[in-house]
């Protein structure tokens, strides 16, 4: 292993408590799910983890002067995943509206059209991918707007900052103000050339995203799926069956389709690395459907709180084996912090007369979401050879914190006290391919990293 000497050493270690997944624990909280090492050593070679395993047992096979981040108190984490948000709406979070028509209508579209413009579009995506660093999401699925100089803006100030990222342009070609409408044949054109240009540099991904059924002819739909046919890699991002008045009106511009899934099936929009948001009024057959296929569904439940769409079935999914992941849909959403959406999905799982394990939670938001996009060979698992993209917890974070985890022993205790009482307090410190992108003085430690 070869060392650097510069401030960013080739070879770097980070030791401390550390989590990370090989499956999904299920109801259960399979065993074999994970591995826990209490006192764990992440080594980190070149952007990538060269090994990771319990300390004392890698610290005798390394070079005495190897410099190591010690992080008391912490749980070290791959970094969160966060499958379905949109940049150019953080500045509507907690806008208002009485349900998901009426706030697309009357504040969400005026404030994407400002994204016309590449240099608000630019302000925006730094403020949005700060948000993300502070919260400990290392990689997201993105809506742009449907103007290229929003995918420009982001792709841009993603590639500086060296992120892994997925993101599109919003196809949108009916039923919209005219100043957010595309056509099918353009929306399609500036499709195939941002994603030309953009899919696979670096670490970035593209995202062919109609916005959602209602907002797309049947032309654009099937050009879309067109368009994904050329590109398998690619993924597929939209919204399906997320309100009662939305599914009513996809029934009424699609009356041949047997429901709102049928819709994208029909175009070819139903396959591995498709990822919906919400997925929930929809019946087996769509959801068996969806396991078929490989497409996932992305679980967000602070925005179906806010917004009153309604509550994910998970039993429903792990019935049918439909995939699934959690994820924030700011600004539909109310909060950046995959910690304040798991507090969130554990209560709707409650609500809903089931239960979804602490342990599960963070299953969902590393490994189950690489999974959802097929990445998991790259991120979620700090797997040796995978890229090193992990979060810092901080269990010291604040005084309630503090006390709450001093008495938790059990591992699932310790993640149950992060979740109910975390949120961007509790990220100590967040790194993409070993580099530390964001950091907080904590109250043990008040100096940042
Ligand atoms: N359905 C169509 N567009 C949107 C959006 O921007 N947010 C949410 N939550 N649902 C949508
Ligand atoms: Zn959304």
């Amino acid at each position: 292993m070869a060392h650097g000497t510069d401030a960013s050493p080739l070879l770097s270690a980070h030791r401390g408590a550390l989590l990370r997944f090989r499956a999904d624990p299920g109801a259960s909280n399979d065993a074999a799910s994970h591995d826990y090492f209490e006192d764990g050593l992440l080594l980190i070679e070149d952007g990538r983890v060269a090994a990771c395993g319990p300390a004392t047992e890698l610290l005798a096979q390394l070079p005495r002067s190897l410099a190591v981040t010690h992080h008391v108190d912490s749980l070290i984490l791959p970094g969160f995943i966060d499958t379905h948000i949109h940049y150019p709406q953080v500045d509507v979070i907690g806008a208002g509206g009485q349900g998901l028509l009426d706030w697309l209508e009357t504040y969400t579209f005026p404030q994407e059209r400002r994204f016309s413009d590449f240099a608000h579009a630019s302000a925006v995506a730094e403020v949005f991918l700060d948000e993300l660093a502070r919260n400990g999401t290392t990689t997201a699925l993105v809506f742009c707007t449907v103007h290229a100089a929003s995918v420009e803006a982001f792709f841009t100030a993603a590639q500086r900052r060296g992120l892994r990222m997925i993101a599109g342009k919003v196809l949108m070609d009916r039923n919209c103000p005219e100043y957010l409408r595309d056509t099918a044949d353009e929306g399609i054109a500036t499709s195939r050339q941002l994603l030309t240009r953009w899919h696979g540099q670096d670490r970035l991904g593209y995202a062919i995203t109609p916005r959602f059924a209602p907002t797309s002819t049947p032309e654009q739909l099937l050009a879309a799926g067109r368009l994904a046919a050329e590109f398998p890699d690619v993924h597929i991002h939209s919204h399906l069956a997320e309100n009662h008045d939305e599914i009513e009106w996809v029934g009424r511009l699609y009356p041949e389709a047997r429901s709102y899934l049928d819709v994208y099936d029909r175009c070819g929009l139903v396959r591995e690395r498709a990822v919906y948001a919400h997925c929930l009024h929809m019946d087996d057959v769509d959801r068996l459907r969806m396991a078929s296929a490989g497409a996932a569904a992305a679980f967000c439940p602070t925005s179906n709180l806010y917004l009153g769409s309604g509550l994910f079935d998970i039993h429903a999914a792990d019935r049918t084996g439909q995939r699934f992941s959690v994820a924030t849909d700011v600004g539909g959403g109310t909060s950046f912090s995959l910690l304040r959406t798991l507090d969130e999905a554990c209560k709707v799982a409650k609500l809903t007369g089931q239960y979804l394990s602490p342990l599960r939670a963070f299953y969902l938001v590393t490994l189950g979401a690489a999974r959802c996009l097929g990445l998991q060979h790259q991120i979620g698992t700090l797997a040796t050879g995978s890229e090193a993209d992990f979060v810092v917890l901080d269990l010291q974070a604040t005084e309630l914190l503090a006390r709450r985890t001093r008495a938790a022993h059990a591992l699932n205790d310790v993640l149950s006290a992060l979740l109910t009482l975390g949120d961007d307090r509790a990220v100590r410190a967040t790194y993409s391919l070993g580099r530390l992108i964001a950091s907080r003085p904590t109250l043990r430690n008040p100096e940042r990293l």
